[in-house]
C-alpha cells in the first residue's frame, strides 16, 4: 500500500445489490486491491447504509480486505471498533472528528491503517498537520452521501497540492485516494493530478462486466499517474 507508483482500485459496493453482497463482491475480488465499504449513519450524511453489526458481517465474509469509509457522526468512538473488526484501513471524516490525532492513534493501535477524509468544502491545509501520521488521505470528489454523482473537477487543485506535500513525507508515503464520480472519463484526470487510489461505485457495478471495468480503470490510471 505504500509505493508511490502503485495504483490501487477500491470498488465501492454502494451501488451493488445489497441483497446479494457475497456474489457482488466475488465479481471484482480477483482484480481489486481492497473493498471500499461506505458506512453512512443518516446523521453525518443524509443516507444510511450499514450499522456496525452488518458491516462486521461484510468484513467477515469478504474475501477482499476492507477499506472502511466512515461517513458517521461519531468516529472518535467507532473508528477503533472498525479497526478491531478486521478492516485493513479505516478512514474517518475530519469534519466529524473531535480529536483527529487520537482517532488516528487508536485506529493504528487496533491493527489497521489510518485514513482521514475531507469533503469538497474542506481545504487540504486544514488536515496538513496530520499528513506525517496517516496512511491515507481521502479527497472527496463529490459531496459524501450518495453514489452516482458527477465528479467535481474543481477538487483537482487540492489533489495536486496534497500530492506535492505527500511526496515530502517519509516512505512509505501516505496513499492519496479520491472518491466520487470516478469512471473511464474522469480517472485519468485524477491520476494526472496525483491521486493513486481510486474508489469507483456506479462505474463498476453499472457496467455489464465489473471485473473488466476494474482493469480498464487501472490501465488508464497507470498511464496517467503523475507522481
Ligand atoms: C459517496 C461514497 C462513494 C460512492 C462512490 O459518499 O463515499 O464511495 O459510493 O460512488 P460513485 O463511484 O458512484 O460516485
Ligand atoms: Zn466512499
Amino acid at each position: 500500500m505504500s509505493n508511490k507508483n502503485s495504483i490501487l482500485i477500491t470498488p465501492s459496493i454502494l451501488n451493488a445489490n445489497f441483497d446479494d453482497l457475497e456474489s457482488e463482491i466475488a465479481k471484482i475480488s480477483q482484480v481489486s486491491d481492497l473493498l471500499h465499504l461506505d458506512v453512512m449513519d443518516n446523521i453525518f450524511v443524509p443516507n444510511f447504509t450499514f450499522d456496525f453489526k452488518r458491516a462486521k458481517e461484510i468484513i467477515d465474509f469478504s474475501k477482499l480486505s476492507v477499506d472502511a469509509h466512515l461517513m458517521i457522526a461519531d468516529p472518535d468512538d467507532m473508528a477503533p471498533k472498525y479497526a478491531q473488526a478486521g478492516c485493513a484501513s479505516v478512514t474517518f471524516h475530519y469534519e466529524a472528528a473531535k480529536e483527529s490525532r487520537v482517532i488516528i492513534k487508536n485506529i493504528k493501535s487496533n491493527g489497521a491503517k489510518a485514513g482521514i477524509a475531507i469533503k469538497p468544502g474542506t481545504k487540504f491545509s486544514q488536515v496538513e498537520e496530520f499528513i506525517d501520521d496517516i496512511d491515507m488521505l481521502l479527497i472527496m470528489t463529490v459531496e459524501p452521501g450518495f453514489g452516482g454523482q458527477s465528479f467535481m473537477h474543481d477538487q483537482m487543485d487540492k489533489v495536486a497540492k496534497a500530492r506535492d506535500r505527500i511526496n515530502q513525507c517519509k516512505e512509505p508515503l501516505p496513499i492519496l485516494q479520491v472518491d466520487g464520480g470516478i469512471s473511464v472519463d474522469t480517472i485519468g484526470e485524477a491520476a494526472a493530478a496525483g491521486a493513486n487510489c481510486f474508489v469507483a461505485g456506479s462505474a463498476i457495478y453499472k457496467s455489464s462486466n465489473p471485473s473488466d471495468m476494474v482493469e480498464q480503470l487501472r490501465k488508464i490510471a497507470l498511464n496517467s499517474f503523475k507522481s
